[in-house]
Parts: structure tokens; C-alpha cells; sequence
């Protein structure tokens, strides 16, 4: 029988990197359809707005994905590590959910989040010393130099995972986050033994010698039977995950819109009280997390207009949400100043990304750093050498190098 089903995700390099109008043609034609992924399984894709926001927060769509995966073989199956530490708040439904959130919530709370911000920012400038050191006018790479290892030492500061370690760590998540078609490569199996192994036994001196990070907070709620042992571990996992590879995208996304955007530089470059706004549009632009994780209805449900069957895959494109000219006019304009509201970047509903407030904050003062010590950067090669190959083009989009050349140049006014 032939598949007459649109293919969804494993997409040719021209759109992986630049997917924006193959979701627009795809929305236009509906904005929830039935699609084949690239692994096989078939899934439903939201590409509207509303239908979106409401897939986001509908209750009958479960995030709990190993029940799902056990009652129904046409699930996509949990990558590396595995099940035993996919048991953290984005892969379950209330109460669970409620339960995991809180407990990890209290490393979020508005006031440890804004105490964070010297340490952020002396990461950004330590980063860019370490750079500076290749000499004016040299090529460096934001992501490998910059992107990465800002995002990765502040969750790295937020969890306690001793500095000297966090190299390493790092280095394995890098392996284990590129993404690969079919089975697993060996280094990929390698690094996820590395983290495993290392998880295991942070979480096991942190015991012995518990300190004022999240860690320890968590080490201490499974004494109280608040966490199990695979809900801490996967927890971590979660948290490590969710915490870097996405604002390390919208960093470097984000230099390369702007650097596509003179003017709108220009003018951020001559009033830096404009990057706030900025960010969150950067995020509706670049689209560091253009489809939100999976999820699967619980029971029938109509969708934008189209009925689902219970046990049926659900992917939200975020990306092509945030570009429905029905809520955001003119949306393929990047416009740093846009007033209308929020967008679906950072999700909805119950899963709205816990990290919301801290991505902002870092990415404030990425770009600030950055910006007033470099206002001239600019790319060391042509538009077209760059590639969003890094991650698996669904859930992460994000460069795999930034050549730049990091020139003082001129502030403007
Ligand atoms: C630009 C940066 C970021 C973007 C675009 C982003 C985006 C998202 C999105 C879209 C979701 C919802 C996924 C879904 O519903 O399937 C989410 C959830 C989450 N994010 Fe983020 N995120 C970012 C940074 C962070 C950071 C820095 C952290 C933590 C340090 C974080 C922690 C989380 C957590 C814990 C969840 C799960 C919330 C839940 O299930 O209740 N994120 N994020």
C-alpha cells in the first residue's frame, strides 16, 4: 500500500536549516495533519496557532509517553538514557507532574534567579577573554567559545556540579544531543554510560556532603519519599538537557538574525534597554525549540478543526505557531520591537518552560556582553557555510559552528 502521508522531521539541508516556508506551505494546507516521522511512526502535526496553545494545555493530551509507548508500539521509543531516566516532569501528567514541578521550582524562584545575574555575566566575560586571546581580527566559533559553555556553567553553578567537571560533562551531552538516524553510534552509547555513571555519583556525594545548589535540595527530597531515586536522576538529566542546548540555539540564532539585521542592530547596539523585548521576539524568529516534545491524546479529541483518535502522537511546531499570520502580523518580519504579545517559544500550559525567566536573564546578558565589547562583530565567512545541524531538527534547532570574527568596531552615536 502506497503512504500517502506528508514526511515529517530527517528533512534535505535546505530546509532543515532554513524550515520556515515548507511549515508555512504545510500550515496552509491545514493546521493539524497527519504526518509520517522520519523514523516511521506517524504522528499529528499542529501548525496553527490556536490549535497549538490549545494542544499545549489540553488535558486530554498526556505528556506521559512510557504509558503511552507500552500500550501503543507506534510511539517513538526514548532515546539514550533510556526509560530509567526519562521519569522527570516534561514525561508526566498531574499529579505527578504537579508533584516534580514543585520540588524543582524551588531552584527557580524569582529572587535566586536575579542573584544569579554576576556570576552569568562574569562567565560571559570570562568566556570572551578566553576568546579575545586568539588576537584582533581572528575567527573564533560563538558556539564551541560562547553559545555552549555559558548556558553550561550557569546550570552547571544552579545544580553544584563542580566546576572541574563540568568539561567533561559537557563534552558528552555535545555527543549525545547531535542526533543521529537508526541505532545509536557507539560514541553516543559511550556518552550516555559517562553521564549515567557521573549522575549517580554526583547524587551520591551530594548526600555525603550536601551544599546550597539543586542537587542537594533533591538529594534530600528523596530521604523524604517526595522523589524517587529515577525521578532525581532523570530529573537531572531533564534539567541539564532543557538547561543549555536550548539557549545556547538562541544565542547563536540570535547573532545571526541580527547580523542579518543591520538596522534593527544598529538600533539595539544605541539602546541596549531594548533587549528584553528583543529576546522573546529572537525566540519567535530564530525558533531555538521548534516543536514542542511529544505528546499522545488520552481520548478523542477535534483539533483545529480535525478529530484525533485516542492514542495518537502529537508534535506542536512551535515554530510555524509563531509565524501564523492569523496571530502575528507579517511573521516572517523580524521586527525586535513587535507589541503583540507573547508568543509559544517557551510553550504553554502546564509544561510552559520552568526556565523561562533564567533563559531570558542569560540571554540578556549574552547579548550584552557581547554586544558592548564586540558592537562590530561580524561573520568571518559567507550566510550560506552556516548549518542548523545540531540537534535532531525537531525538538533543537541550533547552529554547529558560528565563525566570527569579534571586531571592537564602532558603537554607534
Ligand atoms: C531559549 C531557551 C529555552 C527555550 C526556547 C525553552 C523552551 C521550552 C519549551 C518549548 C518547553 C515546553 C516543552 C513542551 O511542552 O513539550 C520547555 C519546558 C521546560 N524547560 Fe525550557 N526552554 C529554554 C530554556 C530553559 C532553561 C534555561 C531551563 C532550565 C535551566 C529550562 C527548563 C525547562 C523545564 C524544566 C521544562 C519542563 C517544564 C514542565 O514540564 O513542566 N528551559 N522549555
Amino acid at each position: 500500500m502506497t503512504d500517502t502521508l506528508t514526511s515529517w522531521g530527517g528533512w534535505e539541508p535546505a530546509i532543515r536549516d532554513d524550515p520556515f516556508g515548507h511549515f508555512a506551505e504545510a500550515r496552509a494546507r491545514c493546521p493539524v495533519q497527519r504526518v509520517r516521522l522520519a523514523d516511521g511512526h506517524p504522528a499529528w502535526v499542529v501548525l496553527g496557532y490556536d490549535a497549538a496553545r490549545q494542544a499545549l494545555n489540553d488535558p486530554r493530551i498526556s505528556k506521559d509517553m512510557l504509558a503511552a509507548l507500552q500500550d501503543n508500539g507506534d510511539v517513538v521509543a526514548e532515546g539514550l538514557p533510556g526509560p530509567e531516566f526519562s521519569r522527570h516532569m516534561l514525561n508526566v501528567d498531574p499529579p505527578d507532574h504537579t508533584r516534580l514541578r514543585r520540588l524543582v521550582s524551588r531552584a527557580f524562584v524569582p529572587g535566586r534567579i536575579a542573584a544569579l545575574e554576576p556570576s552569568i555575566r562574569d562567565i560571559a566575560h570570562n568566556l570572551l577573554d578566553e576568546l579575545d586571546t586568539a588576537g584582533p581580527g581572528a575567527t573564533v566559533d560563538l558556539i564551541e567559545g560562547y553559545a555552549y559553555p555559558l548556558p553550561f556553567g550557569v546550570i552547571g553553578e544552579l545544580l553544584g556540579i563542580p566546576a572541574a567537571d563540568r568539561p567533561r560533562l559537557h563534552a558528552w551531552f555535545q555527543v549525545l544531543l547531535t542526533g543521529w538516524a537508526g541505532d545509536p553510534p557507539p560514541e553516543a552509547v559511550e556518552a550516555s554510560d559517562g553521564i549515567v555513571a557521573y549522575l549517580g555519583e554526583l547524587v551520591d556525594a551530594k548526600r555525603h556532603s550536601p551544599a546550597d545548589d539543586l542537587v542537594s535540595v533533591l538529594v534530600a527530597a528523596t530521604e523524604g519519599d517526595a522523589l524517587t531515586r529515577q525521578e532525581l536522576l532523570s530529573s537531572l538529566f531533564q534539567l541539564i538537557v532543557a538547561g543549555h542546548d536550548t539557549t545556547a540555539s538562541l544565542i547563536g540564532n540570535g547573532v545571526v538574525a541580527l547580523l542579518d539585521h543591520p538596522a534593527q542592530l544598529q538600533a539595539l547596539l544605541a539602546d541596549p534597554g531594548r533587549l528584553p523585548a528583543a529576546i522573546d521576539e529572537l525566540i519567535r524568529f530564530t525558533a531555538p525549540v521548534p516543536h514542542a516534545t511529544f505528546r499522545v491524546t488520552a481520548e478523542p479529541l477535534r483539533l483545529g478543526g480535525v478529530q484525533i483518535p485516542a492514542r495518537e502522537q502529537v508534535l506542536v511546531c512551535l515554530a510555524s505557531a509563531n509565524r501564523d499570520p492569523g496571530r502575528f502580523p507579517e511573521p516572517d518580519v523580524l521586527d525586535l520591537g513587535r507589541g503583540d504579545g507573547p508568543n509559544l517559544g517557551f510553550g504553554h500550559g502546564a509544561h510552559y518552560c520552568l526556565g523561562a525567566p533564567l533563559a531570558r536573564l542569560e540571554a540578556r546578558v549574552a547579548f550584552e556582553t557581547l554586544l558592548s565589547r564586540y558592537p562590530g562583530l561580524r561573520l568571518a565567512a559567507g550566510r550560506d557555510a552556516l548549518t542548523w545541524a545540531h540537534g535532531d531538527g525537531l525538538v533543537l534547532r541550533g547552529l554547529v559552528s558560528l565563525p566570527i570574527v569579534l571586531s571592537p568596531g564602532r558603537r554607534p552615536g
